[in-house]
Order: structure tokens, then sequence, then C-alpha cells
């Protein structure tokens, strides 16, 4: 059977990008895979976090896995720390990566910008962390946004170096030659990249100072139907043809949530709204993005005052999690030569 990872960092509010590039495309993975979604805790401190912002952050992004319909029962949902081999792992692979990938990551260079000498470790480690996370699963399918496609072939070099570097040894061990599957990302939709609703050239991110560029998932009704409202965009009304939104950044986002949040292409969104004007399309996406997301920021408030709830299913999962990580690292230990 063939199995999924993917994880969100708990280190601020979540948006729509984050919903659509990935919580949303988890649900109905769960029919056809076996799941695994984790809060990563420990790539969250990579830069400071503040400790009651991590444990709140981090309930609430399990709060949104199972508000948008993620079954902790169905899936394994934990958090990242609680499964100590994530780090064990990670050390390992920190020895099987080299320097120059790491250091041509386009996103530490983003988040290191000119002062890369003072950013922490663990930034510059980052994504040998991530690999751990897939491969400790051995997991063959990775739904992410596209901001992580660098990540993801990062991982795929580190399994493959780390299934050569060791041949020798896992075929010693009995075990098959590609020990570390490599990983195929699913990155597919017409929500990859959710732009900001200001700018469509920046990246919707946790991270920009203006909140009108983006929809958190806890916003109320009112909040998501003004600031779609607002959305920036052009004057023109929507093009004919989904070929007519190249070079109109701000209305390809936005024909674009809303293909994702109906479940339908952009050509069958063009299809409905070609040549209509933004005071036509702006109240239908602002309806649908309220009925859509309104609901789940409801339950996700439910859900984050439960802390007692929330905590024993990231235990749960934890728990799962663990047996399965450490059959994996029973052999790595092994191939790599640590006597127990
Ligand atoms: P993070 O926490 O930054 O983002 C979580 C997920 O949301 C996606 N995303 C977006 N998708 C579309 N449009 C956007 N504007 C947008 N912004 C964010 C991200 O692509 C991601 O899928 N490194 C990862 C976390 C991670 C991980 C993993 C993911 C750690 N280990 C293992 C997969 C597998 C990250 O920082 O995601």
């Amino acid at each position: 059977t063939s199995r999924v990872f993917s994880g969100i960092q708990p280190s601020g509010d979540l948006h729509l990008g984050n919903y659509l590039g990935a919580i949303r495309r988890f649900v109905p993975l769960q029919d056809t895979h076996e799941t695994i979604y984790c809060v990563v805790d420990m790539h969250a401190i990579t830069v400071w976090q503040d400790p009651d912002d991590l444990r709140r952050a981090t309930r609430e992004v399990a709060a949104a896995f199972i508000a948008a319909g993620v079954d902790p029962k169905r899936s394994i949902v934990f958090n990242q720390s609680q499964v100590i081999q994530h780090a064990e792992l990670a050390w390992v692979f920190n020895c099987v990566a080299r320097m120059g990938w790491m250091q041509r990551m386009t996103q530490f260079k983003d988040k290191a910008g000119k002062n890369s000498e003072a950013v922490s470790l663990g930034l510059l480690a980052y994504p040998s962390l991530m690999a751990a996370d897939i491969l400790l699963y051995k997991a063959t399918q990775v739904p992410v946004g596209d901001d992580q496609k660098q990540h993801l072939e990062l991982t795929r070099d580190i399994a493959a170096k780390f299934n050569n570097d060791y041949a020798k040894s896992i075929a010693d061990q009995g075990l098959d030659a590609e020990f570390f599957p490599i990983t195929e990302p699913l990155i597919a939709g017409p929500a990859t990249r959710i732009m900001s609703l200001r700018d469509g050239t920046k990246k919707m991110s946790k991270s920009d100072p203006s909140d009108q560029s983006r929809i958190s998932l806890l916003d109320d009704a009112d909040a998501i139907s003004k600031k779609i409202k607002k959305a920036t965009t052009d004057p023109e009304p929507l093009p004919e043809t989904v070929e007519g939104l190249a070079g109109r950044a701000e209305a390809d986002n936005l024909v674009g949530i809303y293909a994702a949040l109906s479940d339908k292409t952009k050509v069958e969104v063009i299809a409905e709204y070609g040549g209509k004007g933004w005071g036509a399309f702006k109240p239908a996406l602002a309806d649908l993005a309220v009925a859509q997301l309104a609901p789940m920021s409801n339950e996700m408030r439910r859900l984050i005052e439960d802390t007692t709830t929330i905590d024993a299913i990231l235990r749960d999962g934890a728990e799962r999690a663990r047996a399965i990580a450490e059959k994996t690292m029973v052999d790595v230990r092994n191939i790599v030569g640590f006597i127990r």
C-alpha cells in the first residue's frame, strides 16, 4: 500500500493557502491511502517561538485538520516532537546531506536574507528534518503546495544518497536495495500557489504584515466576505477563456480560489463567469468562501478550547506513529552500524 505523509508548521495563523494547497487535499486521500498528518513543532522552532504561542498554534493546526475533515481514527494525527525518531533520523540525514544542498534552498535563502550567519543552525538543516519526517514512514506521496517542491526534491536526493552510501550494508542486512523510497510530490489542482489578496505577485503567507493580504482560517463570515470584496484586481472583466488569465495574476488567483473551493477546474469556472465583471464574481466568491470556511472556522474555535480532546488525539496519533517510526529506525541503526 502507498502511504501519504504531510506536515504543517505551527508558526502563526493558518490561512487559505495552507487550507487549499494542503489541508483540504488531505481529506479525500484518507479514502485511498494510509495517511499521516503531522504538526511539525520541531520545524517551527527553527525561528524563535514563544512557548505559549507554540502550544496554542500546535493545537490550532490539529484543530484545523479535524475541522477540515481529517478523521483522527482513520489518519494518524500527531505533533512531531512526541516521536523522537524524527530527530534521530534527521541527525543521520544531516550526515548524509551536503552543506551545499542546504545552502542552495530558496526558502533558506529567503528566510536567512543577507544575514545568513546569524540564523539558527536548525534553519539551515530544516530540509533534513523534513526528509526524516517523510522517510521515517517510507511515505510514497506527499501532498503540499508549490513552495515545498524544492524541499521534496532534496528529500529524494537524501533517500538516494543514503541508499547508495549504505548499499552494501543494506544488502548485508537482507533489506531491499531501495531502502528509502523515492517520494512523489502531490502538487496538483487549481490552488497550489495562492497569492496575496493585496498583491497578485506575492504568495499568501503567514508572515505578510498586512492582515488584509490573507484569509485566516479563524476569520469569521464577515471578515472573509469583506477581504474578498476588497481584494485587489485589475478593472477588466473576467476573460472568456482560461488562457486569458495569463498575465493577470490577481484574476488568476481569485478564479483559482473559486475553483478549489467548489472542486471545479478553472476552465469550468471561466465557462460560468467568463465575460462577467468583478461586481458579479466577487460576491459569488465571497458567498462560496463563507459557506465553505465559516463552519470550519467555528468548529476550529470550539476544538481549540477543548485542549483535553486535542491533546488526547495528538497523544494517540503519536503512539501509532512511533510504532511505524521505530521499525524504520531499528533497520537504520543496523544499516549505519550503531550497536544496540
Ligand atoms: P508550511 O507550514 O509553510 O505550509 C503548510 C502547507 O501549506 C502550503 N502552502 C500553500 N499552498 C498554496 N498557497 C500558498 N500560498 C501556501 N502557503 C503554504 C505549503 O506548501 C504546505 O504544504 N516545510 C513544510 C512543513 C513540513 C512538511 C514536512 C511538509 C515539514 N515536514 C513533510 C510535507 C512533508 C512547511 O513549512 O509548510
